[in-house]
């Protein structure tokens, strides 16, 4: 390889960043029941992780607490290399509010906002301009193929639709890191595999991090690296 060869390679390689995700010491118990022991966890930027476990073994828990949803007992939890726990909660917010993207199994979208309105709240919330959230809500409906309903209220959409449009809205403000909570659980296979699909495009497009619980093993394989919940630990698949 000529030197002018090698240094346009140097010259491409990706940034050595902080980690997407890094999670140190994590513990959270409910009475006497320790749920999470003492749990770490890396993700780097744009890596897919599946978060398998039974019911009950804690995975919701650890995405609650990643997203500021429950406190936890011990630990630390930093995104995109800042601190989101401790310190002053409306930092921590706002620091969430920039960085994450949440999809739910029950999708959650505001049933009196159409798509395209539940699509622009996280940019309204950041305090993006009312025309450029709604420009920017409209591509991130175009891009996930679901434009034509734009204008519908989520009771009119499927199943498949809603967690479209939950997805457009997890990634429409470029989070780092998307956490996704059994987002396959309300749907059919066929549907279960198009929304898989997206979120490994969507995240590969746009260059966020993903972790994403489930016990389902279709589910599974839109992962980069799989871990198991089991015993209040992580274990490597
Ligand atoms: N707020 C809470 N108070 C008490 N127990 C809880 C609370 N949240 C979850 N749990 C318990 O923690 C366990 C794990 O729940 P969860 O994280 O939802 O597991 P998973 O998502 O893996 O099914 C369950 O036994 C559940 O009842
Ligand atoms: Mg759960």
């Amino acid at each position: 390889m000529s030197a002018r060869a090698s240094g346009a390679t140097a010259l491409h390689r990706a940034p050595v960043g902080p980690a997407a995700l890094s999670v140190s010491g994590l513990d959270k118990r409910f009475g006497g029941h320790r749920l999470l022991a003492s749990v770490s966890l890396e993700i780097a930027p744009g890596e897919r992780v599946v978060l398998l476990g039974e019911s009950g073994s804690g995975k919701s828990t650890l995405l609650n607490l990643i997203a500021g949803l429950e406190p936890a007992d011990a630990g630390t939890i930093h995104i995109a290399g800042q601190r989101v726990d401790g310190g002053d909660a409306d930092t921590s917010a706002a620091l969430r509010r920039t960085r994450l993207g949440f999809v739910f199994q029950a999708f959650h979208l505001l049933p009196q906002l159409d798509a395209l309105a539940n699509v622009m709240v996280p940019l309204l919330l950041l305090g993006t301009s009312y025309p450029e959230a709604r420009r920017l809500a409209q591509a991130q409906l175009e891009s996930l193929g679901i434009a034509a309903r734009a204008r519908a209220l989520p009771a009119m959409l499927s199943g498949g639709e809603q967690q479209r449009v939950a997805i457009a809205r997890a990634l429409v403000h470029r989070p780092t890191l998307l956490l996704a909570d059994e987002p396959t659980g309300n749907l059919d296979e066929e549907n279960a595999q198009r929304v898989l699909e997206l979120l490994e495009t969507a995240c590969h497009e746009h260059g966020a991090a993903l972790l994403m619980a489930t016990h389902s093993a279709q589910a599974a394989r839109a992962g980069t690296r799989v871990l198991r919940l089991a015993h209040a630990s992580l274990h490597h698949v």
